[in-house]
Formats: C-alpha cells, sequence, structure tokens
C-alpha cells in the first residue's frame, strides 16, 4: 500500500476539500475531489486511485494517520476511469455511483426510502438510513459488504436468515481491488471454524472455537487490547473483535495467503504487524493428512496418531505426510475404546455433528454407541468443558502443541489398546496418552471403576511422556516437509548462498586461534575475533565437539540460522567444516557485548537511559522475530547480557539464536539429554523439568530487562537478605512502591520515570514464575511501546517464592554462578 508523505497528505487534503460533514442525501451528492469526515474523525470517504493505477474507486480510509490506509472498497470490480464519478442518492433511496456518461458503476439494494441518507460513521461503517429515523436501523451498511479488512465491531460469519455471507477476499494486487484468489470465510458446517481458502483449496484453518479461542490458534487469545467473540444463534453464526482502548487503532486484513493483525503506534513506527496467521507449516491444511498430527517441535514434522501407521511409508520417509495414516487395526464397533490426545488443534470438522448440551460424559457414550464415530472432544472447554462434537469421517489437520490447543478422544480397536497397556509401544514419542478402556458390552460399574483405574495407572505415563516431549522441543523450523506448500515455492527459488570458509582463511583472520584474540567462551564453544583480508571484522564461535553432527546436517542446520535476517539478529555471514571442526562466521560487532558493559564500574555510564530503552525494545523485537516473525519458530533458550552484542552505536543483536538446534537433538545415552541454558536466566520449569517455550525466553528477556536497568546481575546476592536475587530484590521494591531504587546510579538523572517503571513492570510480568502468565513477545513490545494502556499487575517472579523444604532445587538456582549450564538431565 502507498505510503504518503506528510506533505503530500496535508497537500491532497487541500487539493480535496472534504463536503462539511459526514453524510450525503439527495440533493448534497458527492463528486470526485470531495469527501465525508466521520464525526469523530476517523474516517474519510471518497475517490482514489490505488498504488499506480489510475483507475478511481469509491472508497473508505483512516482520515487521521499517515500511511494511506483503505478499509473498504465499494465499486471493487468496476472502476471508474476517470475523475468523474458521483456518488448520488437517487429517488428510490439508494446509493449509487455514476460515472460522466451516468452508467451505473454500482448501487446499493435497499427497500424504498422517503427521506434516505447516507452517513459514514466513525466505525468505519458507511449505512443508508431513514434520515429521520433512530440511527440503529440501517438499510444498507458497507458493513455488510467486507472486502480484505476487519475492523473492530464488524462481523464475519453467517445469517442464514438473510442468507448473508460475511467474509474477507484479498485484493488483486495493490493497484487492483478487485477480489483476488484468497479469501478467509467461516464454515457454519458441524462446529464452526474459519478457514482460508485459495479458489476452493483450503489452505489454513482456525478449528472451531472452544469458548475461549480458536482451538488452533492458542496466540489468538483476547489480550489487554483487544477481545474476541464469537456467537453462535440458531440461525446466524459470527465472529466478531473489539478493541478494549480506542486510543489504539487495530486492524486485520487478509494479506495474500495470510490473515494478519495490524497495529498503529504513532506515525514513526507505522503499522506493526502484531501476528501473521498462518505462522508455522503445521497451520498448512492437512500437512500430515488423515490421522497424522503435525509438530513443529518435532522433526520431521509429522507423526501418526497412536495404533496408526503410515499409509505410503516411502513418502513419510522423504518427509511427505500429506497421505497421512492408517489403522493398524480395523475397529469392531463393540469392543473399541479411546485414546486421549492432548494439546491439540481439533481436526476439521466440516462433517462433524455438534450438541452443545451434552456432558463430555455423554458425548463419550454418544460417540461409542454410533458405529461410524470416530472421535469426540468437548465443544466448549470454559468450565471444565461441555458441549460436543462428533466425528464420523477421517480426521483431518490435527497440530499438536506444548502449550494449550485441548483434548481429543479417538476410537480404537480393543486390541490396539490392549498393546498400549504392556507399555510397549508407548514410546513412540508423538503422542501422549492417557488410556481408557471402556469395555462396551461390560457393567457399567465396571466400566467406569475400570476407566478410573485406567486414568490412574496412565498419569504416570502421561508425566513421563511430557517429559520426554519437552526435551524432544529442539528450535524449530520448516524442514524438507515444506515442499508440498504452493506458497513456499517462491522461497524454495531463493537458495540461499552461504560461503563456506577455507579453514586456512580462518586461521589466518584468527591468528591461529591466538589467546589474545579470544572473545570469550560460551555454552556452545569459544569466540575468537578476527579479520578477513580484506579488512572485515568477523568473529568465530568455534563449536565445541559435542556436536556430534553430519556435514550435510550441519550445513542445513546453518542455512536455516542464516535465513533468519533481522536488524535485531548477529548476521551469520558463513560456516567453515574441516574434519571434526564446525566452524560459524558472524559479523563482528563493536561494543562487543552487553555484559561486558552494564555489569563494568565505568563502561555503564556510556549507557544513558535512552539507550538502555533502545536496547530493550531492540532485544525484544530480535526476540518476537525469532518467536513468530521469521519463517521458522526458534526458541532461543539461551537469551542472556553476553548474547546480547552492541553495534558500535550500540544497538542491540541477539546473537547464538539457533546454534541450540546444532545440539539440541544430542542424545547422549538414551536416558539422558541435554539441556541448554544459563542459571539466573533460566526459567523455573525449564531449570526444573527441562520444559521449555517461547514463555522461557520470555523469562530470561524478563531477567535481562531488570539487568539493563539495575546494572546488578541476577546472581548478586544482596547482602542484607541473603535469599534475595534481582528478582525478588525488584519484585520487594516495586511492591513497597521505590521501583526507581533500582536504577543504575550511573545512568545520570535524564530519564523518564514513566518509562523506567514501566520497563521494570514489563521486566516483572516476563519473569512471573507461571509460564502461562507471562506475556508474549508481541504483547511485551505493545507494552513497551504505548504509554497509555494499563499494564496488568504483575505475580510474584519465579525463584521469589519463600523457600521451602521441597524447593530446594529452585533456591539454589538463585545463587548458583553464572556460567553456562550443559546440565544432563536423566528421566
Ligand atoms: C502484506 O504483508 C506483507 C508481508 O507479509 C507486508 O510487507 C505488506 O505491507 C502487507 N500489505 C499490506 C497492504 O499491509
Ligand atoms: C449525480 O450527482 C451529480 C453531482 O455530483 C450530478 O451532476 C448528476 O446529474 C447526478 N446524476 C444523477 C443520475 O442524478
Ligand atoms: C489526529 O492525530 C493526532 C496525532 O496522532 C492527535 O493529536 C489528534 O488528536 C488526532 N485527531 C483526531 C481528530 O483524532
Ligand atoms: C445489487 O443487486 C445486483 C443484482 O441483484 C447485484 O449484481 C449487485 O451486486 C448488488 N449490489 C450490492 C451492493 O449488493
Ligand atoms: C440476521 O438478519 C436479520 C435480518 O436483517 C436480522 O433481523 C437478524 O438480527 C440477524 N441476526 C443476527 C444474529 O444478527
Ligand atoms: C461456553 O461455556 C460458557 C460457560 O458454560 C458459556 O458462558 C459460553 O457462552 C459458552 N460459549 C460458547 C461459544 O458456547
Ligand atoms: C466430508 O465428507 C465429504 C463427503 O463424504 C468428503 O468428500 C470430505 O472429504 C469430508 N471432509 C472432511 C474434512 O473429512
Ligand atoms: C443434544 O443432546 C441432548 C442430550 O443428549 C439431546 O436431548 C438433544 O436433543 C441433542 N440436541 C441435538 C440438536 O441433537
Ligand atoms: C453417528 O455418527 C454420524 C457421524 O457423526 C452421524 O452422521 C450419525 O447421525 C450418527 N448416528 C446416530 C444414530 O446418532
Ligand atoms: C513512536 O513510538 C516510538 C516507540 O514507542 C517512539 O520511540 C517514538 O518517539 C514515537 N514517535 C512519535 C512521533 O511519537
Amino acid at each position: 500500500m502507498k505510503t504518503w508523505p506528510l506533505s503530500l497528505l496535508f497537500l491532497s487534503s487541500l487539493l480535496y476539500p472534504s463536503i462539511a460533514g459526514d453524510t450525503i442525501t439527495p440533493s448534497t451528492p458527492l463528486s470526485d475531489g470531495e469527501t465525508l469526515v466521520s464525526a469523530g474523525g476517523n474516517f474519510e470517504l471518497g475517490f482514489f486511485s490505488p498504488g499506480s493505477s489510475k483507475n478511481r474507486y469509491l472508497g473508505i480510509w483512516y482520515k487521521n494517520i499517515s500511511t494511506h490506509t483503505v478499509v473498504w472498497v465499494a465499486n471493487r470490480e468496476a472502476p471508474l476511469t476517470d475523475g468523474t464519478g458521483s456518488l448520488n442518492i437517487s429517488s428510490d433511496g439508494n446509493l449509487i455511483l455514476y460515472n460522466q456518461a451516468a452508467k451505473v458503476l454500482w448501487s446499493t439494494n435497499s427497500s424504498k426510502a422517503s427521506s434516505p441518507v447516507a452517513q459514514l460513521l466513525d466505525t468505519g461503517n458507511f449505512v443508508l438510513k431513514e434520515g429521520n429515523s433512530d440511527s440503529h436501523s440501517f438499510l444498507w451498511q458497507s458493513f455488510n459488504y467486507p472486502c480484505d479488512t476487519l475492523l473492530p465491531g464488524m462481523k464475519l460469519g453467517w445469517n442464514l436468515t438473510t442468507g448473508f455471507d460475511l467474509y474477507l477476499t484479498t485484493w488483486k494486487s495493490t493497484d487492483d481491488p478487485s477480489p483476488g484468489d484468497y479469501s478467509f470465510k467461516l464454515d457454519p458446517l458441524g462446529a464452526p471454524e474459519f478457514f482460508i481458502w485459495k479458489q476452493s483449496t483450503k489452505e489454513y484453518r482456525s478449528g472451531p472455537w472452544n469458548g475461549i479461542q480458536f482451538s488452533g490458534e492458542p496466540e489468538m487469545d483476547s489480550d489487554n487490547y483487544l477481545t474476541f467473540e464469537f456467537f453462535i444463534y440458531p440461525h446466524a453464526v459470527y465472529y466478531m473483535f473489539k478493541v478494549v482502548d480506542s486510543s489504539i487503532i487495530s486492524r486485520f486484513m487478509l494479506n495474500q495467503s495470510k490473515i494478519q493483525r495490524y497495529v498503529w503506534f504513532n506515525s514513526t513506527l507505522g503499522w506493526t504487524l502484531y501476528w501473521s496467521i498462518p505462522k508455522d507449516q503445521c497451520d498448512y491444511y492437512a500437512v500430515c493428512g488423515p490421522y497424522g498430527i503435525c509438530n513443529t517441535n518435532d522433526s520431521p514434522i509429522c507423526n501418526c496418531m497412536y495404533g496408526f501407521t503410515p499409509k505410503s511409508p516411502l513418502e513419510w520417509n522423504l518427509r511427505d505426510g500429506h497421505n497421512g495414516c492408517v489403522r493398524k487395526t480395523s475397529l469392531d464397533c463393540h469392543g473399541d475404546g479411546f485414546v486421549r490426545l492432548s494439546h491439540v488443534k481439533l481436526p476439521d470438522t466440516s462433517n462433524s455433528t455438534l450438541n452443545e448440551s451434552m456432558s463430555l460424559e455423554q458425548c463419550r457414550e454418544s460417540c461409542l454407541n454410533n458405529c461410524s464415530c470416530v472421535a469426540y472432544a468437548s465443544a466448549n472447554i470454559t468450565e471444565g468443558g461441555s458441549g460436543c462434537i462428533i466425528w464420523g469421517s477421517d480426521l483431518i489437520d490435527i497440530k499438536q502443541f506444548v502449550d494449550g490447543g485441548q483434548d481429543l478422544y479417538f476410537r480404537l480397536a480393543a486390541s490396539e489398546l490392549n498393546t498400549g497397556s504392556t507399555g510397549g509401544n508407548l514410546n513412540e514419542k508423538e503422542v501422549i496418552v492417557i488410556i481408557v478402556i471402556c469395555v462396551a458390552s461390560g457393567l457399567l460399574l465396571l466400566v467406569s471403576s475400570g476407566c478410573y483405574i485406567w486414568h490412574k495407572m496412565f498419569k504416570s505415563i502421561k508425566l513421563s511422556g511430557r517429559r520426554q516431549l519437552s526435551f524432544d522441543l529442539a528450535l524449530t523450523a520448516l524442514g524438507s516437509t515444506q515442499d508440498h506448500h504452493p506458497q513456499d515455492e517462491s522461497n524454495r527459488g531463493e537458495e540461499l548462498e552461504l560461503p563456506l570458509f577455507e579453514l586456512s582463511t580462518i586461521v589466518i583472520a584468527t591468528a591461529n586461534f591466538s589467546i589474545s584474540n579470544k572473545l570469550g567462551e560460551g555454552g556452545f564453544g569459544t569466540v575468537y575475533k578476527g579479520e578477513l583480508e580484506d579488512g572485515q571484522g568477523i568473529a568465530v564461535k568455534r563449536l565445541s565437539r559435542h556436536s556430534r553432527q553430519g556435514t550435510d546436517e550441519f550445513k542445513n542446520e546453518v542455512m536455516l540460522i542464516a535465513k533468519l535476517q533481522h536488524v535485531n539478529l548477529v548476521r551469520l555471514l558463513g560456516c567453515c567444516m574441516q574434519g571434526e571442526d564446525r566452524m560459524l562466521i558472524y559479523e563482528y560487532m563493536h561494543n562487543r557485548s552487553l555484559d561486558t558493559i552494564i555489569f563494568d564500574k565505568t563502561k555503564c555510564a556510556l549507557l544513558t537511559w535512552q539507550k538502555r530503552f533502545n536496547i530493550i525494545v531492540g532485544i525484544a523485537r530480535g526476540l518476537l522475530y525469532l518467536h513468530q516473525d521469521s519463517r521458522f519458530r526458534i526458541i532461543h533458550r539461551d537469551l542472556k547480557a553476553s548474547n546480547i552484542l552492541l553495534d558500535k552505536d550500540m544497538n542491540p543483536k541477539i546473537s547464538d539464536f539457533g546454534v541450540a538446534r546444532i545440539f539440541g537433538g544430542d542424545q547422549i545415552d538414551a536416558y539422558t539429554k541435554r539441556v541448554v541454558g544459563t542459571y539466573g536466566y533460566m526459567s523455573p520449569e525449564y531449570a526444573m523439568d527441562g520444559i521449555f517455550s517461547v514463555k522461557s525466553d520470555v523469562f530470561s528477556f524478563g531477567v535481562l530487562v531488570l539487568e539493563i536497568i539495575s546494572g546488578k546481575k541476577n546472581r548478586v546476592i544482596y547482602s542484607a537478605e541473603p535469599n534475595l536475587n534481582l528478582l525478588s530484590h525488584t519484585w520487594k521494591l516495586w511492591k513497597e512502591g521505590n521501583g526507581l531504587e533500582l536504577l543504575d546510579k550511573s545512568m545520570g538523572c535524564s530519564y523518564s520515570i514513566n518509562e523506567v517503571l514501566r520497563c521494570i513492570q514489563v521486566g516483572l510480568l516476563c519473569v512471573q514464575d507461571r509460564a502461562e502468565d507471562r506475556p508474549h513477545m508481541s504483547t511485551v513490545i505493545l507494552m513497551l511501546g504505548s504509554a497509555s494502556t494499563m499494564l496488568p499487575l504483575p505475580k510474584q517472579p519465579g525463584y521469589c517464592s519463600e523457600r521451602s523444604a521441597i524447593d530446594t532445587e529452585r533456591s539454589s538456582s538463585c545463587t548458583v554462578n553464572e556460567i553456562t549450564m550443559t546440565m544432563l538431565a536423566s528421566r
């Protein structure tokens, strides 16, 4: 979309004076050059030319922001070829768009009105109503004809009474608003859910609404800024969102194959992309075929459901999962039972049956008694679960999450359940299962007590399964299976050229890895400074030999890291492999790492508050990119001050991202796995249980924020109270209302008190004990960026509860030295 320089915008508002007010009537038509402005000044309606096109369209755009952003177009398919268009209200009360030759290019089809008035409302809705009636009954409204943008208060979905199907369609191009190939549409059959269609092919599925969110989008939850609403009436199904704080301008748009949420903070930042869906490989429809489970944390990403086996083993091994899986043993209806699959996006509900009043128990009963039922699940997970979805056809498009998602109970033959009960096959790492055997022909009492016992017995399996899973969560990336996504094809062409450096070049550049060139030692190896022949400074990370990856595997990982490019990430220049030696070559950063500055008594004065704030925001942006904006979902796992490098202007760049991946899957023997991380920065759930997720990175980020503000390391023990680390110290000060005491004294006095307190609060929100309480990085950025929004109150940080006997492990991690630990956790 075109960005209009401010001056041009002012000029254009001079050239195109708005006609007085926000309404047109039969006697005051609107011609090209004039505009309507809504009463509160939010939106403007008039004629415009998109992109580089010369055609004229009637549309609505934001009035008060510097980027010309069109949210609605009337004559999408019938452009005016010159500036002679005119929007009139006809005598029978319809809006009609004429060109010079009085040809009708577009019109409304409302019923007759006696004194019609068209008004542009402050919500962005352009409405036609009776001039003398109350303002809430509209004869026609633009909100019923969505284009590619969803505004707050606008509905998407079906009204079966009127036959309205409200959905978004993309523009063909930035120059042409006529409908493109993609649409974002609610499917009201079964349990309603959204699809992104490319013409008539499903590309993405949201999963059904489960009372809180879409089953497939745990992150697409209501937050401090937006609430989502989903209505299922007898004759209508709608989805809409509302803003909590109307000062934040927010819109959703269907941008080619993606549905995106944009937020406008100010004219410097412009539109900020808040999220974009589909975001990972498993979001693409049916990647793993029927009865396949997609999990981006697994490699390969596709696994069969428990009791199923790949339909085409050859393709499956070539990481093409789209043919899915088949049952090992066919169902015989009467002896079947169910297996619970947790944390999933429920399968495609197009052919499912929804009953909102059944309980989960009735649901199971009804599925068991119906031989064509293959699975069931709760329809609404609020208040412990209610409602019932029953599937009668193949289970397609299941995605598994670390956190979030919901439970699906699928049907298996009794014999499969029995092999499960010996524990034999449970080692297949994909599924966390609790097996409930219910023999249909048994006594009811026997059945229910049987269920209970099985449930108990398998709880332990569930726990150990989860533990195993969490260790397996290596950094996630799109592997070779991305091949069957049409939109990735363009990316496949741009194979990245990654220079392979000769060992001799590196030896010369680093003076044979001389001690004097050593910059530091990290978890994955030693870093040397070097200078290439052409004078370019480089940093060489010589990986320790724990990585036993083969050449190709290593190259693949490096290629992956090299594809991650963002101003707040250190750029990878290439790699070097020779024999057992593996090296990564990065650009050199003049100001080295953050820890060499903030924890240094003299150098820390270099960092004023403004610089520190920039560093915090930069790190947040880099991390957000790793977590959701890059094509790969990367969990850093070892974020800390020494991994934040500073360029000559003190801009922060995250380093060592993706490297854990080279080591991540490294299994030393069958029972141990390496946990990578640094005490002091590790979240409680990661340090204790090895469970890591994006929220563990958020925790480390919170620690960093507090370190940057205070200039103190988290491990420093405050002498007055021996068990107080930086987190508990901050918590104490903040609770007492003395947050500013945390501030590094060397910073001087030029800081904004509000900004500092806001940062401290954000830091504390990030280090909260429970991972689910911590915000996502996207929210963190929003919180740092907007001074006007209220932040939630933080709960107690991790590692800070009163020490008790059960917690000794944790308390020790408050005081352990800050070195990168490679901890061997046994399971
Ligand atoms: C569509 O998305 C791309 C990146 O995903 C972005 O660069 C572009 O600005 C978006 N288009 C609009 C109109 O916002
Ligand atoms: C529509 O309004 C324009 C003035 O903007 C007028 O010149 C034109 O005659 C009107 N057309 C019709 C068909 O009423
Ligand atoms: C337009 O934006 C400016 C700066 O963003 C703001 O100060 C002003 O109040 C806004 N005007 C209206 C009418 O919203
Ligand atoms: C009005 O009705 C005509 C014919 O039924 C249709 O082609 C046109 O798209 C309708 N216009 C609007 C704005 O609904
Ligand atoms: C569906 O449309 C009819 C007719 O416009 C309207 O009366 C009804 O309120 C709509 N239903 C919902 C749930 O919006
Ligand atoms: C889900 O259940 C809760 C509580 O039982 C109820 O308030 C809510 O309306 C339900 N949501 C849907 C979409 O059925
Ligand atoms: C739903 O049923 C139809 C007809 O049997 C079938 O073609 C379609 O693939 C099914 N869809 C899903 C998602 O199972
Ligand atoms: C939903 O289930 C309840 C309880 O089994 C039953 O009474 C009701 O008729 C069902 N509703 C529909 C629409 O099938
Ligand atoms: C059995 O389940 C299928 C699939 O959900 C459904 O179409 C059918 O109506 C059910 N039969 C009975 C008797 O409930
Ligand atoms: C826009 O927001 C950013 C980040 O909050 C801030 O640095 C910048 O100064 C703001 N610009 C304006 C013009 O307010």
